[in-house]
């Protein structure tokens, strides 16, 4: 079966709203609705109602970079994933290895999180990768096995067929350093035989997407790989014509 690709943008914690205007204003005059390929960006959440009005009338979809693991009370300075879909949005980053090691959010934090998106209504998109230090000790595989199986314990292999999971290698983001689309496939290849070994459906459907450097030079070939249905991207996002010529090369 063929997935639909997906490109969404990470800007992380960059932004005012004037840029913020000027950024999805660029999107909206690129030709992003001709292409073959589900459009989302996340940017931080104080902009995402902004966000939202600006491209209502369009296919851009738009998402938070992180939720509560609550879902609602006295949790100061946290926003629910319920607040979430509230607002209209329809994804949620989670997992990110900046969230990971900056915030030490365990693998158990994440794994909540990911079961409040999901009864939420929202789909996650689940950030998994390995350290340099990892990779060349040979762990990638069992890293990545593990920050997977911890997510599916919690939520059930039922529920993976909803998830969008993004591969990314901590050594490849915001270096400049992209995986080789070699390495890149050879770890959703992993990724998809791990969940045929949980869920059949979730195997054929859930899009796995690549994170870490991606830009439009090497976007191509990174998604011309059998296992890669998108990307998920950092730095080029922030660049309404980058962002553009990347949703491009994936649909
Ligand atoms: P990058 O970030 O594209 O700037 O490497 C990717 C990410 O962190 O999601």
């Amino acid at each position: 079966m063929s997935r639909r690709p997906i490109v969404a943008g990470n800007w992380k914690m960059h932004g005012t709203v004037s840029s913020v205007e000027q950024l999805v204003n660029g999107l909206l005059e690129s030709e992003l609705s001709a292409l073959n390929c589900d459009v989302a960006v996340c940017p931080p959440a104080l902009y995402v109602a902004q966000v939202q009005q600006l491209v209502a009338d369009s296919m851009i979809n738009v998402g938070t970079q992180n939720c509560s693991p609550f879902e609602q009370g006295a949790y100061t300075g946290e926003i629910s994933a319920k607040m979430s879909a509230d607002i209209g949005c329809k994804y949620v980053i989670l997992g990110h290895s900046e969230r990971r090691t900056l915030f030490a959010e365990s693998d158990e934090v994440i794994a909540e999180k990911v079961a409040a998106v999901l009864e939420a209504g929202l789909v996650p998109v689940f950030c998994v990768g390995e350290t340099l230090e990892q990779r060349e000790g040979n762990e990638t595989l069992d890293v990545i096995t593990q920050q997977l199986n911890v997510v599916a314990d919690k939520i059930g292999n039922d529920k993976l067929v909803e998830l969008v999971i993004a591969y990314e290698p901590v050594w490849a983001i915001g270096t400049g350093k992209t995986a080789s689309p070699e390495q890149a496939q050879e770890v959703h290849a992993a990724i998809r035989r791990w969940l045929a070994s949980r869920s059949e459906s979730a195997a054929a459907e859930v899009r796995i997407v690549y994170g870490g450097s991606v830009k439009a030079a090497n976007a191509t070939e990174l998604f011309a790989q059998a296992d890669i249905d998108g990307g998920l991207i950092g730095g080029a996002a922030l660049d309404a014509n980058e962002f553009y010529q990347i949703c491009k090369a994936a649909g």
